[in-house]
């Protein structure tokens, strides 16, 4: 068992419109037309400061969900929700300690764009911004963009990592203290303090400089999703906090140490990478009542839903077939994902589970751990992680909202913080002085 650690635990939630549910919508205490409410994500983003969560994070698809539209029309997830920069804009107006986070794609975005954009959420609430940047796991993205496949796993990583490098460099396009502002001497700005970037490369060619002055936090936090070795070099390069879904400690522990060893081998400090694992807690005064609430939800699943997220995960495969109340034949399944189905069945806790069972369980996390129980035994769990070495923190998905997260907040951090390993106050104003991550020095300065 590795040493007793003494740091806190750093908590994100992550917030699907009316939770991470496949279901959700239908449950009673989540907002039916979350996606397009303001005030719905104003609410939940003050319940989650209140609690003193690290960040809230938004995913995001520059698409709908492409599927079947007899299961998409009961799963309005991906459907209709905002852009979420211009909704975080809103929201860094009532909130003054939550950090931002959200997602933009590199495949289908330009690095000056994002740049900019996170730049400027940054300035605009002092210093909480963080962008998730991922390659994107979206097909449906490509054929908005004038592309009728997705680029190849190899190919995003590559155009990745040149996009990377120059959203960073144009963050230090200006030095701190570059805008002097000085009304005696009539100068706005030190031109000796303004750095173009000039890049050009194989995928973007940008002269720079960018039209913000240097962030709050000198660079937005940076996160990133997957779990692929492509992934975990580039995690390591530039990642400040890494979002990841893991099933059981010791793979966790696994991906924990090969992430360690990424930043290490790019010449960076050990700690500089927070790593949080999904984490889909039902929590409930006690264990009936949570694992009730779990049941409801899932008896909530229509048939064409659940077979349209099992077909989604397992390759697009045609369940239409297989009745409710048989298993999912292996062979139907392309090689490649059968540890997936396989993963799917193990995790129902039953021998040989039917389609409809496979889909009840599945459909709750989908493919995030989920934690159903007490607020002391969700708890014990996390405990065990980080101490463990598995996780830093964890993101949490409410798997309904609001009253998920009311849940969460009002029985599961209060025990946490009773056992020392969350916070009670925010230690800092910025995102990163909250993640305990050192503020980047400018690269000309
Ligand atoms: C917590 C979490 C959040 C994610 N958010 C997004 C997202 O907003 N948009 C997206 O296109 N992909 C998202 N992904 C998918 C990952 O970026 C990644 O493509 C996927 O996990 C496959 O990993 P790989 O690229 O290392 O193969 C997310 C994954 C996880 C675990």
């Amino acid at each position: 068992m590795p040493d007793r650690r003494n740091d806190k635990m750093k908590l994100g939630a992550f917030f699907h419109p009316t939770g991470n549910h496949i279901a959700a919508w239908l449950h009673s205490g989540s907002q039916i037309d979350a996606g397009t409410n303001f005030e719905h994500y104003a609410a939940l983003a003050q319940t989650a400061e209140a609690a003193k969560f690290d960040l809230m994070f938004l995913a995001d698809a520059v698409a709908t969900r492409n599927g079947r539209l007899n299961a998409l029309k009961r799963w309005p997830q991906y459907m209709a929700y905002f852009d979420p920069m211009v909704l975080l804009s809103g929201i860094a107006a009532r909130t003054s300690r939550l950090g931002l986070v959200a997602t933009a794609a590199t495949s289908y975005n330009e690095p000056y764009h994002v740049a900019r954009r996170y730049a400027s959420l940054d300035h605009l609430s002092h210093g909480r911004a963080g962008w998730n940047a991922v390659t994107s796991s979206n097909h449906s993205e490509s054929r908005n963009f004038g592309r009728e496949e997705h680029l190849s796993h190899r190919e995003k990583y590559e155009r990745a990592l040149e996009f990377l490098e120059v959203v960073k460099g144009l963050w230090d396009s200006w030095e701190d203290d570059a805008f002097r502002r000085d009304r005696t001497t009539a100068e706005y700005f030190d031109p000796a303090k303004l750095h173009p970037l000039n890049h050009k490369g194989a995928h973007f060619s940008v002269a720079g400089p960018l039209n913000v002055a240097r962030p709050p936090q000198g660079h937005p936090i940076i996160a990133q999703a997957g779990g692929s070795d492509d992934f975990i070099d580039m995690a390591g390069r530039h990642a400040d906090l890494i979002f990841t879904a893991q099933f059981d400690l010791e793979s966790a522990q696994a991906l924990y140490g090969k992430l360690a060893a990424a930043v290490k081998k790019h010449g960076r400090p050990a700690g500089s990478l927070k790593v949080m694992p999904g984490l889909n807690a039902i929590v409930g005064r006690t264990e009936k009542e949570a694992q009730e609430k779990h049941e409801h939800l899932s008896s909530l699943i229509h048939p064409d839903v659940g077979r349209e997220v099992l077909s989604n995960d397992l390759g697009n495969v045609d369940l239409s077939g297989v009745p409710l109340d048989a298993p999912i034949p292996e062979e139907i399944v392309e090689e490649q994902l059968r540890f997936w189905l396989r993963f799917m069945k193990e995790a129902t806790g039953k021998e040989n589970p039917t389609l409809r069972e496979t889909y009840r369980h599945y459909g709750s996390a989908r493919g995030q751990r989920p934690l159903v129980g007490t607020a002391s035994q969700i708890a014990d769990e996390m405990e065990r992680w980080f101490q463990g070495r598995g996780a830093d923190g964890f993101l949490i998905h409410p798997a309904t909202l609001p009253d998920g997260l009311e849940d969460i907040c009002g029985l599961l951090i209060p025990e946490l913080q009773n056992r020392g390993l969350f916070r009670t106050e925010y230690e800092g104003e910025t995102l990163r002085e909250n993640l305990g991550l050192p503020r980047p020095k400018n690269r000309y300065a």
